[in-house]
């Protein structure tokens, strides 16, 4: 009966009755843009707003706030184009019985463009959720500013991200990208604590590939310059790739599980968890004989956490250190390893970037830090100094220097030079440091100390290079074990690989109520 150009103020209400408006006007606002946008929409690949809304919370959970809401735009006939909501559905429900704020943009609504009263509904459930302590999901689909409102639509994202920095720290924020996400619209995503997207039918970017072509003369399609993949690999900015909006929805469901409600809470605990025995002796094995070669750290964490527990956080970037959550005895846990398998596991600017930023959300709330080491270096070369590997590997250093919640470090294999102080070390503030009997720990390599040390004696000798291996293998034997550091208390202890999990869980039962608080500050300043 309800014609959908003619809803709002100008609806024509031929039943009388209360009731029956109340329900034709809930249909008109769930039909959003109309059955022919919501096909289209479909034809993508995607599903509407509301669809998306329920798959992500419990079923039947799910309470709209400001399904009513209108813009109060007039030009360009917008007075005459008004859709209940606005583009885009907010409210609140619950994941596995925990509160959860939400709003999720309507692309079949003037394309989920954000209008002064769009935005103002996403800040209302972004308010509500900091005051009342929950994590908030932003469900992202739109064309952006809605042109035809101009700066009220842009004053309306800078709501927005005040509300996103504000919030950083007090409340998780998730932010998954199932749509269009271009010009300042990236920017609400990127202030959020994890960005996920959907393959094919999602990008992020400040220009596209129109505007590129004609400012940089690059032919680049919006896929190549800011989908899903470009951003998981290249830029760092998505952190889960999903194949499809079901798939994305059930990865943050799990993804919740791992978090606290918010930076006064912990975690919430699974009452059960599974851990196979066989892990115990599989992680002997992992290691292999010569030292100089590759194992993928993975297989280290997985036999040292709950089975099945663990979700890696930027897979497909910055592969040589690894990070995510995992599980020990149901508990979560924030893992940060260097990755062997992947350029010796050195730290350049990106893994540095991206282990610090998981750092810091861990710290931020209250997850413990579990840290497994194997580093050469920081890489060397003209490239990384000049980008600013001095700032950003700072980073990673800051990152651990201001955590307070209980670190502790497993050092596998190679710990050397500025890298070692680095990842997680005693005097940064970690609490407990273990080191397995592999463990190598000296400023440098041993070729390369030898070299400089016993320089003139090199020189000297009759045979230079055997003097150069029998110095090497000198220095080897002094450094390249953990007793040194052992002795100086430096690590707290050697332990067999087998006995790792063992430690582990001892040592953050031991530290489940420590209390370290930072000097009074307004706010640090990490090196950015
Ligand atoms: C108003 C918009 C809109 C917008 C799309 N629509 N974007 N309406 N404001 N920003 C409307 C279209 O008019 C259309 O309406 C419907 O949404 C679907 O759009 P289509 O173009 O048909 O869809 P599609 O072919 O899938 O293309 C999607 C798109 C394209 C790539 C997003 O619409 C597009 O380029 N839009 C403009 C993007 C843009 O430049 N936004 C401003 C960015 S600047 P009908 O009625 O036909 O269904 C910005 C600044 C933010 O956002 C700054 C913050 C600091």
């Amino acid at each position: 009966e309800i014609s959908l150009g003619l809803v709002g103020s100008e609806m024509c209400i031929r039943d009388r009755d209360k009731n029956q408006e109340l329900v034709n006007r809930r249909k008109a606002s769930h039909l959003g843009g109309g059955e022919q946008r919501i096909a289209r929409q479909h034809e993508q690949g995607k599903l509407t707003a509301r669809e998306r809304v329920i798959l992500l919370l419990d079923e039947g959970s799910f309470q709209e706030i400001g399904q009513f809401v209108e813009h109060r735009a007039t030009s360009f006939g917008l007075d005459k184009n008004k859709i209940p909501g606005d583009g885009v559905v907010t409210g609140f429900g619950t994941i596995h019985g925990r509160l959860i704020y939400v709003f999720s943009q309507d692309f079949t609504v003037l394309g989920g463009s954000l209008s002064e009263t769009h935005a103002a509904k996403i800040c209302r459930v972004m308010d509500l959720a900091v005051k009342n302590g929950a994590p908030i999901i932003g469900l992202n689909d739109s064309g952006g500013a809605r042109i035809q409102e101009g700066v009220v639509s842009l004053a309306g994202y800078a709501d927005i991200f005040y509300r996103n920095t504000r919030a950083s720290g007090v409340i998780p924020q998730l932010s998954v990208i199932m749509g269009p996400c271009a010009g300042g619209a990236v920017y609400s995503p990127a202030l959020t604590d994890f960005v996920m997207m959907v393959e094919d039918t999602s990008y992020m970017f400040v220009t596209g590939p129109n505007v590129v072509k004609t400012v940089t003369h690059e032919e680049v399609s919006s896929e190549d310059l800011g989908g899903a993949k470009a951003h998981a690999e290249k830029s760092g900015v998505n952190h889960f790739t999903a194949s499809n909006d079901v798939e994305a929805l059930k990865k943050v469901r799990d993804l919740i599980t791992y978090m606290p409600q918010n930076a006064n809470e912990l975690a919430p605990n699974p009452t059960k968890f599974e851990f196979t025995n066989s892990k115990l002796s599989t992680i002997n094995d992992v290691l292999p004989e010569n030292s100089t070669l590759p194992y993928d750290i993975r297989k280290v964490v997985e036999c040292v956490i709950d089975d099945n527990s663990f979700r890696e956080v930027h897979e497909d970037f910055a592969k040589n250190i690894v990070v995510g959550f995992a599980r020990i005895e149901g508990k979560t846990i924030g893992v940060v390893a260097n990755q062997p398998a992947a350029m010796a596991g050195v730290l350049d600017i990106d893994s540095s970037r991206k282990g610090a930023r998981f750092v810091r959300f861990c710290d931020s709330f209250n997850i413990p830090l579990l840290v497994f080491e194997d580093v050469p270096g920081f890489l060397p070369g003209t490239d990384q100094e000049w980008r600013g590997i001095i700032t950003h590997g700072a980073k990673l250093l800051y990152a651990f220097c201001e955590a307070t919640v209980p670190r502790i470090t497993v050092i596998t294999r190679k710990a050397y030079g500025g890298a070692f102080d680095v990842m997680n070390s005693k005097s940064i503030g970690a609490d407990l440091n273990f080191a397995w009997p592999t463990a190598e720990i000296a400023v440098m390599g041993a070729k390369g100390a030898a070299e400089i040390i016993f320089k003139r004696e090199i020189n000297e000798a009759a045979d230079p290079q055997a003097k150069w291996l029998e110095k090497e293998a000198e220095y080897a034997e002094m450094f390249a074990n953990p007793y040194r550091a052992a002795e100086r208390g430096i690590v707290d202890d050697v332990i067999l690989p087998s006995e790792t999990r063992a430690k582990v869980i001892a040592g953050f039962k031991m530290l489940e109520n420590k209390a370290e608080t930072l000097p009074y500050k307004k706010h640090g300043n990490i090196p950015l």
